[in-house]
């Protein structure tokens, strides 16, 4: 993903509209204030100094969310309010126009620099966020060239994730980045395995089945002490379950698994199928969206699988391509030659 993705929220609302509005809402409502005490009554002087003085709220505010120019904006109003364009606010006396343009510059002096501190502020975060995705790939890279002798299995299963998850409605820019990490590292406990099981050309025996199948554990451990990666941990646990409860580790079934989950299964037996393995040769599209469809209820949510059949197959096509890979659509000339699967009967193809 590698984009900030902040999650304030005003009263529930997120995204920059909903911080526009507060923002708008609260100039508004100190700009009404100012006008209940007129410059012209004495007795209401020292509420309008505090009143006015509000106005450092909502420049904060708009400093912290949008940088320079909300910052410029809320200023700009607070100026207009507070040299007396709105209503009977100018005072008479000079000394009194001398302290309030003073008072005005320190809006502007504040806002400035609180805008300048927050745009280096964000700057920071988006370079240390990049510096951590960049980790991220990297380990999802060697991993995948030590498995698959290739690195971009995991990078494509986590753009996938991310077109599967917004068909399902998933827009929340902190859900996705979730989702996108759990599936670049979901098999990250593959680091755990020994390279005779895990690169082992022919069919597992049953205890080194039992020991590929504790890599979901393995990754939820060690993910789940990165307080970044906590929530992604959860899905790496799950992402071997399956909906009718045959999965593993912990045999958990329907709703119970989570949603990230249940969308990462689906694209990566759909991977697993349509790129070339050790095992099989590269199946058409047409052929992993009947496996998805065989196993829909069984092994899939079946909501999960009508969204991925809902996506068109030139964007799946148009993914694969960023990622290095062709997809095929349908079979035009020969099928796919299917070799013997390298584990045992029944194991999943996918990672
Ligand atoms: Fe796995």
């Amino acid at each position: 993903m590698g984009e900030v993705s902040p999650r304030e929220s005003v009263f529930g609302y997120t995204g920059p509209a909903a911080k526009a509005a507060a923002v708008a809402v609260l100039l508004l409502g100190i700009t009404v204030l100012l006008q209940v005490f007129p410059e012209r009554i004495e007795a209401a002087q020292g509420s309008r100094e505090l009143v006015r003085k509000l106005y450092f709220l909502p420049i904060l505010l708009a400093s912290s969310w949008f940088t320079g120019r909300g910052a410029a904006a809320a200023v700009a109003v607070a100026t207009v309010a507070c040299l007396g364009l709105f209503g009977d606010g100018w005072p008479a006396g000079i000394e009194e126009q001398i302290g309030r343009v003073g008072e005005v510059g320190v809006f502007w002096l504040v806002g400035s620099l609180s805008a300048n501190f927050f745009e280096r502020q964000r700057k920071h975060f988006l370079e240390v966020e990049s510096a951590n995705e960049n980790t991220l790939v990297a380990l999802a890279s060697a991993l995948d060239m030590r498995e698959h002798n290739t690195g971009v299995h995991s990078l494509r299963v986590a753009d996938y994730t991310i077109r599967l998850a917004t068909e399902m409605g998933i827009r929340d820019a902190g859900e996705l980045d979730i989702l996108w990490r759990a599936a670049l590292l979901h098999d990250v406990g593959k680091i755990g395995i020994p390279d005779d099981v895990l690169l082992k050309p022919g069919a597992l025996s049953a205890s080194e089945w039992e020991t590929m199948r504790r890599h979901p554990e393995i990754g939820h451990r060690m993910l789940g002490k990165i307080p970044f990666l906590k929530e992604a941990s959860e899905i790496v646990l799950c992402h071997h379950e399956r909906f009718d409860g045959s999965g593993y580790p912990r045999g958990l079934a329907g709703e119970e698994i989570p949603l990230g989950a249940r969308i990462f299964t689906v694209v990566d037996v759909y991977d697993a199928l349509t790129t070339e393995r050790a095992y099989h040769s590269a199946a058409f599209h047409a052929e992993g969206v009947e496996e998805l469809r065989s196993g829909a209820g069984s092994r899939f949510d079946p909501e999960v699988v009508a969204a991925f059949e809902r996506v068109p197959f030139e964007e799946w096509a148009e993914i694969a391509r960023k990622n290095q890979t062709v997809l095929l659509r349908a079979q035009e000339a020969e099928p796919p030659r299917v070799k013997e699967p390298a584990m045992v009967p029944g194991s999943p193809p996918a990672g």
